[in-house]
């Protein structure tokens, strides 16, 4: 499969030295020197494509309720630095766009992982399309978009047949060859404790690019890569850089 990606991808940015899903955690990606960063993107109640993990607020912001109850002139006021450390407090819950024109300024590649709140997955596809569409410049590679569910997959696929994507899975068990056959797959997106070296085998004799997450421990990411594993999604990029060739 002809496919490049950047063989380190910061999770969620640098996200282990920084708050992840922000423009300061990508930008100390870059600075750490991955090539490429993850980022989950869902939709605000007025249908803007906006980068955080969690479906409720809590966790990584200081705002309260549902992502999907609050539309974007709420969600950019909110704070999603300070919970992580003082020094980060005022760093606002970024939109994909800014997110994509700063990985534009930086030479970042990108993975856009699809993360929509519940019954909003074709939305979320087809709103990340078209902010890629209005913002990504042609000539550079394009962002991979990866989802858990099907559905949003095919969202993807049918707005946008030309970007790769990526099914993401937690494990080897199911019919992920055929549902990744099915959408159009490049690249199957596996939680790396249910790999070893067979599975990653199994992965590239279906045709498919294996890509591994949240890999932090650098001896594991570099056995995952000596198996033929072609990306490591991980929480420090600097570290797992260093520990591979
Ligand atoms: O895209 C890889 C990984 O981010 C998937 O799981 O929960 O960290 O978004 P999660
Ligand atoms: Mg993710």
């Amino acid at each position: 499969v002809s496919f490049r990606f950047p063989r380190v991808v910061g999770h969620r940015g640098a996200s282990a030295d920084a708050p992840e899903n922000t423009l300061a955690a990508f930008r100390l990606a870059a600075e750490q020197g991955a090539g490429a960063i993850e980022l989950d993107a869902k939709l605000s109640a007025d249908g803007i494509p906006v980068v955080i993990h969690d479906d409720m607020l809590e966790r990584t912001t200081n705002g309260h309720g549902a992502v999907r109850a609050q539309d974007l002139a709420g969600l950019v006021r909110l704070d999603a630095g300070a919970w992580f450390d003082r020094r980060f407090a005022g760093e606002p819950v970024p939109t994909l766009e800014a997110t994509l024109k700063l990985c534009i300024e930086l030479g970042l590649e990108l993975n856009i992982e699809i993360k929509p709140c519940p019954g909003r997955a074709a939305e979320t596809a087809e709103k990340v399309v078209a902010d890629v569409r209005r913002c990504w410049p042609a000539g550079r590679p394009a962002p991979l978009l990866s989802c858990f569910k099907a559905e949003g997959l095919a969202a993807a696929q049918a707005a946008a047949p030309d970007l790769p994507r990526g099914f993401l899975v937690d494990d080897l068990a199911g019919d992920w060859a055929g549902t990744a056959k099915r959408l159009g797959c490049t690249t199957l997106n596996v939680d790396h404790r249910a790999l070893d070296r067979s599975g990653v085998a199994t992965i590239a004799a279906a045709g498919l690019v294996p890509v591994a997450w949240t890999v932090n421990d650098p001896a594991r990411a570099a056995a995952l890569v000596g198996w033929g594993v072609a990306a490591i999604i991980t929480d420090r990029p600097g570290v797992i850089r260093a520990a591979l060739p």
